[in-house]
């Protein structure tokens, strides 16, 4: 039998077990003393094999006994150690109840999605419905269909991403007035909000990512002075006040007559400041009456019908809303920017 004191045993056991700071200690002390497999208690009662009945009876009672002394002993000891634990996370995650609480944050929305709600909302109130189209386009409806045909100088006043797929990033929104015009027959009225994407050199009023809001009005009989009234109403109702506006001469290929929209500087109110390079003015948007060939491309006479369109930057209108002097600041994600809205 292996040759045993098992009262230096007994005092060894206690000693470690006293001495242990942590479950997984406690758990190789365990395995050591009272382990199945090589525990040096188990080790002694297999031991016995070879010694008499008497004295079997006799040892093996005392190891069981030491056993069951040192088992309860691991049981206090694995207890105090889990109410230490507790202690601590106690101690660590401690919760004032009576605190009072933090505010949450609440999200608010950004200032390009803010006017184009309120556009939506004025030409809605107006009579015209809101459209989508799709931000892959193709070169028949970005360009032939408005009258932009390949070759033709015009296209370089869109400097366009070429997709690998033989489609485009649109340039801008106005392919829709045709997409809308083949599937509704006239009269109509739209607006067609929507993301343009152009290969820019990006500056304070250039960004290659740009919102753009399509405007088309077909009829009969629509001519100039219907534009001007819807657009003046626009204005009103956008800036909240008298804003006066003018028409000068342009070129679009899509449109003839073509021409620019410029509102009076609403910095200096048109008396003439940096913002509007002295001259009181400021460009908004580009619009005309629909060219004939833009009606044949939709499958509609040009003899039967007659409409104005748009196109407004939504950037463009924001800054001029709220006094924003640089574009790039609207993808900028820079908070100190987004938290004024
Ligand atoms: N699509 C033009 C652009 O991106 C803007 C524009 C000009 C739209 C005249 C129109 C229009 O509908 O009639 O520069």
């Amino acid at each position: 039998m292996v040759k045993i004191n098992l009262k230096t045993l007994k005092i060894r056991a206690q000693k470690e077990i006293e001495k242990t700071g942590t479950p997984e200690g406690l758990n190789e002390v365990f395995n050591k003393y009272l382990g199945t497999g090589k525990g040096e208690l188990t080790l002694v009662l297999r031991s016995l094999g070879k010694l008499s009945k008497a004295e079997k009876v006799k040892i093996g009672r005392e190891v069981n006994d030491l056993k069951k002394i040192l088992r309860i002993q691991f049981d206090q000891k694995e207890k105090s150690l889990k109410e230490k634990l507790h202690k601590e996370v106690e101690e660590r995650e401690w919760i004032d109840v009576s605190a009072p609480g933090k505010k949450p944050l609440f999200g608010h929305l950004h200032p390009l999605t803010i006017t184009g709600r309120k556009v939506e909302e004025i030409f809605q109130g107006m009579g015209f419905s809101v459209i989508e189209g799709p931000e892959m386009e193709s070169e028949w409806y970005n360009f032939d269909a408005l009258n932009i045909p390949k070759d033709h100088p015009a296209r370089d006043q869109w400097d366009t991403f070429y997709l690998r797929n033989g489609l485009l990033l649109r340039t801008h929104t106005s392919p829709n007035q045709v997409r809308y015009m083949e599937k509704n027959q006239p009269p109509l009225r739209i607006i067609v909000p929507g993301t343009c994407y152009r290969h820019e050199a990006t500056d304070a009023s250039h960004e290659s990512q740009l919102f753009q809001i399509e405007g088309l009005m077909v009829d009969k009989k629509i001519s100039a002075a219907n534009f001007k009234a819807t657009v003046g109403e626009f204005f009103r109702r956008f800036f909240g006040k008298d804003v006066s506006f003018r028409l000068r001469p342009d070129f679009f290929p899509f449109t003839e007559p073509s021409f620019d929209i410029s509102i009076s500087c609403v910095v200096c109110g048109g008396k003439g400041c940096s913002a509007c390079k002295e001259t009181g003015w400021m460009e908004v948007a580009g619009a005309g009456m629909v060219h004939p060939n833009v009606f044949k491309n939709s499958g509609l006479n040009p003899k039967d019908w007659q409409g104005w369109a748009f196109g407004f930057g939504l950037e463009r209108l924001t800054m001029l809303k709220y006094k924003i002097d640089d574009i790039r600041l609207f993808r900028s994600g820079d908070l100190r920017f987004l938290q004024q809205f």
